[in-house]
């Protein structure tokens, strides 16, 4: 099992945790391209800052990775479409620009997003594409499954840029995209029909439901059963599954995690 952008292990630390009933057959692998993130990596996983050469015989995760790539912005102008881009200012900040577009981008823009208004804005999540495209090749047996806040390219024109370009400084929302470069996480959210490109996944459904068919409701009515018999102990058992019981609720909540779209790809 491949977690890739894997930031500090938490995911794979958590899965080996729960002594899955495959633990034998796992053999995880966190990727990330910090050195910062792979330093934090647990000792029982192999940490690598890139995806492991194919062929590969397994899953490969990506939660949250893809709205962390980066990728271009474009608007539309009366006639056409314009690149969104970033200059010096006068005074040595950082300012946004536009500049023209290609013939070929300007219609893929028209293609993605048909009913754009002028100053509507669309991202073009390019190296997400690619990295999707790289990953399937890399598999010989086994799925890509993508987590993450997705949603569709003319969905994004018809909202403002601020709405699904977000930034983030210690867990809580940051300021402009250009304000103290290196300082902010930038996130955009992903047009899952721009992966389309790559292939159409073999499945798509909201978090909710992607933990439900893998037997969520079954550990939450067992995490139930275990709390109801040792509440009165309060030990640890108790609290775990207490604990299970509150953090499968949030995972589903359809107004906020359980809305995150998981998309898979068989090979
Ligand atoms: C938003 S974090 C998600 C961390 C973790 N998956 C989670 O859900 O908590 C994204 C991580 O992806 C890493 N990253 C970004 N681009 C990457 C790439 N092309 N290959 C590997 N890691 C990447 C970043 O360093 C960062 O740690």
């Amino acid at each position: 099992m491949i977690d890739a952008g894997a930031g500090p292990g938490s995911l794979l630390r958590s899965v080996l945790a729960a002594g899955p009933a495959c633990a034998a057959a796992l053999r995880p692998v966190a990727v990330d391209r910090a050195a910062g993130q792979r330093a934090r990596h647990p000792d029982t996983v192999v940490s690598a800052s890139e995806l492991p050469p194919g062929p590969l015989v397994g899953v490969i995760l990506a939660n949250e990775l893809l709205d962390n790539v980066p990728c271009r912005l474009f608007q539309r102008a009366t006639d056409d479409w314009v690149e969104v881009l970033v200059d010096l200012g006068a005074d040595g900040t950082l300012v946004e620009t536009t500049g023209p577009a290609d013939p070929e981008t300007t219609e893929r823009c028209g293609a993605l997003a048909p009913a754009a208004s002028p100053g509507d804005r669309i991202p073009l999540q390019d190296r997400a594409v690619a990295w999707l495209a790289d990953a399937l090749s890399r598999l010989d047996h086994g799925r890509v499954v993508v987590v993450d806040y997705g949603t569709t390219t003319p969905a994004l024109a018809g909202r403002p840029q601020q709405e699904w370009l977000r930034t983030y400084r210690d867990h809580r929302r940051g300021s402009g995209p250009l304000d103290r470069p290196g300082t902010q996480d930038i996130t955009v959210e992903l047009a899952v029909d721009q992966l389309h490109q790559v292939r159409v996944p073999d499945e798509h459904r909201d978090q909710a439901r992607f933990l439900r068919a893998h037997g969520l409701d079954d550990l939450v009515a067992e995490g139930r059963r275990v709390w109801a018999e040792r509440a009165h102990l309060g030990d640890l058992e108790a609290l775990r599954a207490r604990s299970r019981v509150s953090e499968a609720e949030a995972l589903v909540d359809e107004t906020g995690l359980g809305a995150f779209q998981v998309l898979e790809w068989r090979r």
